[in-house]
Parts: structure tokens; C-alpha cells; sequence
């Protein structure tokens, strides 16, 4: 067991992995049950009916799909679903089922109610996805015997299992594969509130010492992520206790972030060079996302998947059918002016 994270190697490339969101979180810090998740509320909600649902019934949990922007709990999410119906998990990713036969010897080795977890769903291969249809609608496999005119498949029973994907790209999970799932569900980015209550539970299982401010200064830079958020609380513990004899204060905090070039919104060195591209080579934009990616040595999908949604969420950049656009926050948060004329982009 364990989660195979292959998309992970374009996100490693990035320049700045401070916060980034795609290492796993410490289990230690997990939350075991729906109740001690915070933030969500209405997917949250949502699963309890499932849950409930499903017991009263003595049925399987149905196939769950989550969706949203890395580090935000889909996995998370995952474990608690199988914790609270008292049942294992076997996680795997989309592009570590290379083949038919790889999922047919994961699906063989499933029992009744068991979840099986699929991390980037939207990777899976076609063949891969014929064999999923059956084992999702009907808990069949379906082997083929032989080869050329003497080829027959045969039907295997499966027991009732429940499948639970996430993916950063619904877009990509094809219309056949996401029709089966019975629940499907989008994860936001948490309000700061959330992020300063996930923060306070985490300092108190790590032990630190953090003052309410300091609280709000990591919350406010950790881009609505938790995984963010835990991994900026350690990097802040770290400068606490070499600099600053262990205590965080919104000073501490505020010094270990910026050294760290997280700035006060939570941009890191590739959201601005994102945006300084487009604003400085590009004019502000219109401009394509494989040419941003080229400007600036990074992977498209990892723009696409880790950059953009938070550039998007905070209002700095527009998609447009010509291409990507910096809006007017995008300049003043960088203190350019905005041109009202576009095409001069002038620094303050
Ligand atoms: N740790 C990471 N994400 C969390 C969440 N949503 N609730 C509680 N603890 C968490």
C-alpha cells in the first residue's frame, strides 16, 4: 500500500517547492474522522448522508469523486470515507496502472466494501478505463482468453467494492469514467478561518507555541492549502526556534515567510514569474500557457494544475480563448502600473 505520486515529478522541478502542495501530509497529522476535518462544511455534509446512507443499507459506499487544485484533502478525504465505514483501502494512482492486467490484479485482490483509491484518475489509459466500466457498474472483470478469431472473455464476479478518484483535472476524466461515479465533488480552497483552526490543531499535536497573530500571518500566505499551510507552520517553527528561541509571533512568522519569498498573499518565486512574464514579455497578454511555460522553464500541466488555480482564485489572471491575461490586481500586487492603454507596462 501506499500512494505512487508520479505526477509529482513536474511539480518537483518547480523553482521554489515552499508552497507547493504535493508532498503527502505527516499521517500523524490526518485527520482519522469526518467530524475532526475542518472546512468543507457542505462536502462534509454530503458524506455523512453517504455514509449514513450506505450503512443503514448495509451496502457498499458508492464511487466517490473528488476534484479541486493538490493539497486541499482529496486523499485525506479518501481515508476518513474507509475509516468511517470500517473498511480497507488500497490506494494506487492513474499512471501507475500501466495495464489492463495491473488493475485486473489490484481489482482481484479487493473484498467486499473495500475502497480502492485512484490518485489522478483523469491518468488512467484507455484500456485501463475499459476494464474499470465493468468492475464499477456491474463488480464484473472481464477477461479476455486467447488471441485472434479463437478470443473469448470471460465474466468474473467481483465482490461489491467502492472505487474513490481525485483529480486536479475533471476536464480530463472521460465522460464515460466520471459517469460512474455516484457522487461527485469539488474541493475549494478554505477560507483563512479554516486554515488558522487546521494550523492550531497541528501546532498542537507538534508541539508549538504560536501567538493568535501568528496564526493569521501563516494562514493568510498558505494559499488556502492546508498541505500549504503545515508545511509553511514547519518551515516557521524551524526559523522560531534557531532565531527566535521557539516562540511565533506575526513577526516571526511574517520574517520566516519572506525569507522563505513566500509574499503576503502567498505567491511564490513562480506565480510571479508568471505573471511577470506575461505582464513584461507579453504585454499583459493575451498569451498562450506553453509559451509561459517555455519563458519560464516549467511544465504546462504543473502551470495548469498548481499555479493558475490560486492566480485565478485571487483575481490576478483571466483564461481567455486567446490566451492567459494578468489583470489589473496582478499589477498592482506586483506595484507595476497598469496600463490603461495596454501594451506599456511601465515599473513604478
Ligand atoms: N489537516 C490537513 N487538512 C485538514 C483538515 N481539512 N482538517 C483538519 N486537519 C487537517
Amino acid at each position: 500500500m501506499g500512494i505512487i505520486n508520479l505526477m509529482t515529478d513536474a511539480q518537483n522541478r518547480l523553482v521554489n517547492p515552499q508552497t507547493r502542495a504535493d508532498e503527502p501530509i505527516d499521517p500523524a497529522l490526518r485527520p482519522v474522522r469526518l467530524a475532526d476535518y475542518i472546512g468543507q462544511a457542505q462536502i462534509k455534509e454530503n458524506l455523512n448522508i453517504l455514509i449514513a446512507a450506505a450503512r443503514q443499507r448495509g451496502d457498499p459506499l458508492e464511487h466517490v469523486l473528488f476534484y479541486g487544485p493538490p493539497g486541499l484533502g482529496k486523499t485525506t478525504l479518501a481515508h476518513i470515507l474507509a475509516n468511517e465505514m470500517g473498511v480497507n483501502i488500497k490506494t494506487s494512482a492513474g499512471p501507475a496502472i500501466e495495464r489492463a492486467g495491473d488493475l485486473a490484479a489490484i481489482l482481484t485482490n479487493l473484498r467486499a466494501g473495500d475502497i480502492l483509491f485512484i490518485d489522478e484518475i483523469h491518468r488512467l489509459g484507455r484500456a485501463v478505463e475499459e476494464v474499470m466500466y465493468p468492475a464499477m457498474e456491474d463488480f464484473a472483470l472481464d477477461i479476455m482468453i486467447g488471441k485472434g478469431p479463437a478470443a473469448r472473455s470471460i465474466r468474473l464476479k467481483m465482490p461489491r467494492f467502492t472505487v474513490i478518484g481525485a483529480t486536479t483535472r475533471l476536464a480530463l476524466v472521460s465522460a464515460p469514467l466520471r459517469a460512474r461515479f455516484g457522487a461527485v465533488y469539488r474541493l475549494d480552497y478554505y477560507d483563512p478561518v479554516a486554515i488558522q483552526e487546521i494550523l492550531r490543531r497541528a501546532a498542537g499535536r507538534l508541539g508549538i507555541t504560536v501567538a493568535e497573530d501568528g496564526y493569521d500571518e501563516i494562514a493568510r500566505r498558505a494559499r488556502g492549502t492546508p498541505r500549504v499551510a503545515l508545511r509553511l507552520l514547519r518551515r516557521v517553527r524551524d526559523f522560531a526556534q534557531v532565531r527566535a528561541k521557539g516562540d511565533v509571533s506575526r513577526e516571526v512568522a511574517s520574517e520566516a515567510l519572506n525569507l522563505l519569498n513566500v509574499d503576503p498573499l502567498g505567491l511564490d518565486e513562480v506565480d510571479r514569474r508568471v505573471l511577470l512574464t506575461i505582464i513584461e514579455k507579453y504585454n499583459g497578454g493575451p498569451v498562450g500557457l506553453n509559451t509561459i511555460a517555455a519563458s519560464i522553464g516549467e511544465e504546462p500541466d504543473t502551470i495548469m494544475d498548481v499555479v493558475e488555480p490560486y492566480l485565478l482564485q485571487l483575481g490576478f489572471l483571466d483564461r481567455t480563448p486567446q490566451g492567459r491575461v494578468a489583470t489589473r490586481g496582478a499589477y498592482e500586487h506586483l506595484k507595476i502600473v497598469f496600463p490603461e492603454q495596454p501594451g506599456q507596462p511601465r515599473l513604478l
